[in-house]
């Protein structure tokens, strides 16, 4: 089993986009995979169809201890991919665990005997460092970085790092930073080009060949609550996507390698100043 949370605290770079739809992927291609919904924004959730608000069928009611993991879990239009969804009340779930021992692992605590179904376990991440992203670390084993391909791409990267690094030390010694995922590239950019380039210089081989363009198809998919692949199975949107996963997949080929994050965290963080 693999697991793998999509992070980074800059809002907007294409996490939910890439965490819904590699799953989606993965699962087209057999695997069974659970998508998690951390995210409070339930963003992940309503692209694929799933909307609980309201009927007290989220994460947060697991993580409450009001319902049993099998009485949340659900499945989506796609064989084999099921979710742990999320909804609005999640956002109150950072301040009422403030005070709760073992804040962190929570989440891990109620979904561990769950995690072991699947093949993949890909958990979508709000846009901070707060507690749920937390929980998210110390239930995977591998971070995925959605970088969107514009001007403050590694703005914040160093931040990231550090947090990583604490977790590493601090409560899971398995985490590894495995993979960097350029998303919403335009090539006709010189811009777009540079921070590519800036991007591959600061994570070298730990990004992945494949670039996510800009589709607008990516865009639309979400208020249809499908993934790209049923919404527009022709678009770039969904070339990208399978290729990414198909390069995700081959990862296991080869022995995943982290990054190495400390010479990394001293790279000038803000690069194109
Ligand atoms: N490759 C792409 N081409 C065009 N639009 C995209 C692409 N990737 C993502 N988008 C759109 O950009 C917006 C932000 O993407 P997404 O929601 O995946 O980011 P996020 O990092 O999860 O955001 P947040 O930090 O708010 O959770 C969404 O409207 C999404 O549909
Ligand atoms: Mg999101």
């Amino acid at each position: 089993m693999r697991s793998i949370a999509f992070i980074n605290q800059k809002g907007g770079v294409g996490k939910t986009t890439s965490t819904a739809n590699v799953g989606a992927c993965l699962a087209t291609l057999g695997k069974k995979v659970l998508l998690i919904d951390l995210d409070p924004q339930a963003n992940m959730s309503m692209h694929l169809g799933i909307n609980v608000n309201g009927k007290d069928l989220s994460i947060y009611q697991l993580i409450c201890g009001k319902k049993k993991v099998t009485e949340i879990l659900t499945k989506t239009a796609i064989s084999g991919l099921d979710m742990i969804p999320s909804d609005i009340d999640l956002a109150s779930a950072e301040i009422e665990l403030v005070n709760t021992v073992g804040r962190e692992t929570i989440v891990k605590f109620y979904l561990d005997e769950l995690l072991d179904k699947y093949d993949y376990v890909l958990i979508d991440c709000p846009p901070s460092l707060g507690l749920l992203t937390l929980n998210a670390l110390t239930i995977v084993n591998e971070i995925f970085i959605p970088v969107q391909t514009e001007f403050f791409a590694l703005q914040g990267v160093s931040k990231l790092l550090q947090t990583f690094d604490v977790i590493k030390k601090r409560l899971n010694s398995s985490l590894e930073i495995t993979g960097i995922i350029p998303c919403m590239y335009d090539s006709r950019t010189k811009l777009g080009t540079a921070v590519l380039d800036k991007i591959k210089e600061y994570f070298e081989d730990k990004v992945f060949a494949t670039t996510i363009r800009k589709n607008v198809k990516l865009s639309e998919a979400p208020s249809h609550g499908m993934p790209i692949i049923t919404y527009a199975p022709d678009s770039n949107g969904t070339q990208d996507y399978m290729a990414l996963t198909k390069e995700i997949i081959a990862q296991e080929k080869n022995t995943i390698k982290g990054v190495k994050v400390k010479q990394k965290a001293e790279i000038r963080e803000h690069a194109f100043n």
